[in-house]
């Protein structure tokens, strides 16, 4: 049986946390989220939390800075109020929506009031996402500049039609331009793919990942198509104006996928993302890894998610309810739940069995006495790695990989 729901708490005015949050906190690092809500057109199969021009019910993109920062100065005070110690950043992350919608400088002045407030590590990790429709060169340099060092492009596809489905603004063409000019500007690179739009065939696919794979990034996201609830995609999809992606596709597309990056030298370290790594290099993402091992990050901005030991906390969605609560020096958060013991580990399994790391075998007997019995199905149907199994870790192999939710729905069952 699955654990009990999250306590759930009213999130207090004052944004005080309680005191599981700083149990233990020296042994967990400390990233930060910084979410950009906004997006020039709104893609039809998106539902993250960006609005359009149309959309601001009066809120400013001109302001939004300004309004983060007083986030940041909150943060700060609420951490060191609530008893946790300071600890250096050891990634940034700026995702939205649409970061680069910003000037240069807005990014800046928010990661510089970041790094005043709690320092930063050698070495640390600073993304950006970008739209590959809105960053030159000049933009690129000035963030290379300010201390960003890393950028991701959301490419999704190399197929003129299977854009137009997505209804992304950008051409194909448009992915060397942004990816050289941003090597050239010293930043790391990743591209974000999705398979399974509508129509996609498999050779379509094939064309997209032999299109990312020869702009020499290094690192690759791929995912599969998600059809949420509410969007333009659901509903023509619903009305047979588009067709379902298909699920055996999606697989085909997932192996090709593996077999054309490894090929190419990148590694498989989360089900969905690849990267460069050797004894030199190691181009997975540190902030992406974070979250993944369940470290402490405050999320900053309209929506945004943060989760301090256990407790996790989610803002306001609308950028303009964010404004007003930030105005008036009153925490932004919305809602907050105090995850228990059992469900913290229930979370890991979730979470580490994407990983190329593994989950320990012990941590999923700990959850489920029935774990042992799973595991030898797993190795016996080859979905995790045996002789890892063996030693007391978790693999999943290509196979496991197509089929990794529902390993975790027998652990957690
Ligand atoms: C915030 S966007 C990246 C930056 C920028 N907004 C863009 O789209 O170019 C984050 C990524 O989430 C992925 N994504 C968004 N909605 C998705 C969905 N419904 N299914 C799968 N992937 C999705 C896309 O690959 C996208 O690049
Ligand atoms: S995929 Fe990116 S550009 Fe498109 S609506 Fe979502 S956040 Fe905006």
């Amino acid at each position: 049986m699955a654990g009990p729901l999250p306590i759930a708490d009213p999130a207090p005015s004052d944004g005080l946390l309680p005191q599981q949050a700083s149990e233990a906190a020296a042994e967990r690092s400390f990233h930060a989220y910084v979410h950009i809500p906004f997006c020039r057109v709104r893609c039809g199969y998106c539902d993250f939390n960006t609005y359009t021009a149309t959309e601001l019910e009066g809120a400013s993109q001109s302001d939004f800075a300004a309004t983060l920062i007083r986030e940041i100065e909150l943060s700060s005070k609420i951490l060191e109020e609530s008893g946790l110690p300071k600890r250096a950043m050891k990634s940034v992350f700026f995702g939205g929506g649409t970061p680069t919608q910003l000037p240069a400088a807005d990014l800046i002045g928010i990661l510089t009031r970041l790094i005043d407030a709690f320092g930063l590590d050698d070495g640390a990790e600073i993304t950006t996402e970008a739209n590959p429709d809105n960053v030159g060169v000049d933009y690129l340099t000035t963030l290379k500049a300010g201390g960003f060092t890393r950028i991701s492009f959301g490419m999704q596809s190399a197929v003129p039609s299977v854009l137009k489905t997505l209804e992304r603004t950008h051409n194909p063409e448009k992915l060397p331009l942004v990816v050289g000019a941003a090597k050239t500007a010293g930043l790391e690179t990743s591209v974000d793919l999705i398979y399974g739009a509508p129509g996609e065939t498999l050779e379509d696919w094939r064309v997209s990942l032999e299109a990312a794979i020869a702009l020499e990034p290094d690192h690759i996201s791929a995912y599969s198509l998600i059809v949420e609830d509410g969007t333009k995609l659901a509903r023509q999809i619903k009305s047979g104006l588009l067709p379902e992606p298909d699920e055996d596709l999606q697989a085909d597309k997932y192996e090709l996928a593996d077999g054309l990056l490894k090929s190419a030298g990148f590694d498989w370290y989360e089900v969905s993302n690849w990267a460069r790594r050797s004894e030199l290099l190691d181009n997975r993402s540190a902030h992406n890894i974070s979250y993944w091992q369940s470290q402490d990050w405050w999320g900053y901005g309209p929506g945004a998610h943060s989760h301090i030991g256990g407790v996790r906390w989610w803002n306001v969605k609308h950028p303009s309810a964010y404004s007003g609560k930030l105005a008036t020096d009153f925490s932004p958060a919305a809602g907050r739940e105090t995850l228990d013991e059992r469900t913290r580990l229930e979370e890991r399994i979730l979470l580490e069995i994407r990983l190329a790391s593994g989950l320990s075998t012990d941590l999923a007997k700990s959850v489920n006495p029935d774990a042992a019995k799973h595991i030898a199905g797993f190795i016996a149907d080859g979905l995790v790695d045996a002789a890892e199994a063996i030693r007391g870790n978790l693999i999943l192999t290509l196979k496991g990989r197509l089929l990794a939710d529902s390993l975790v729905r027998k652990l957690l069952a």
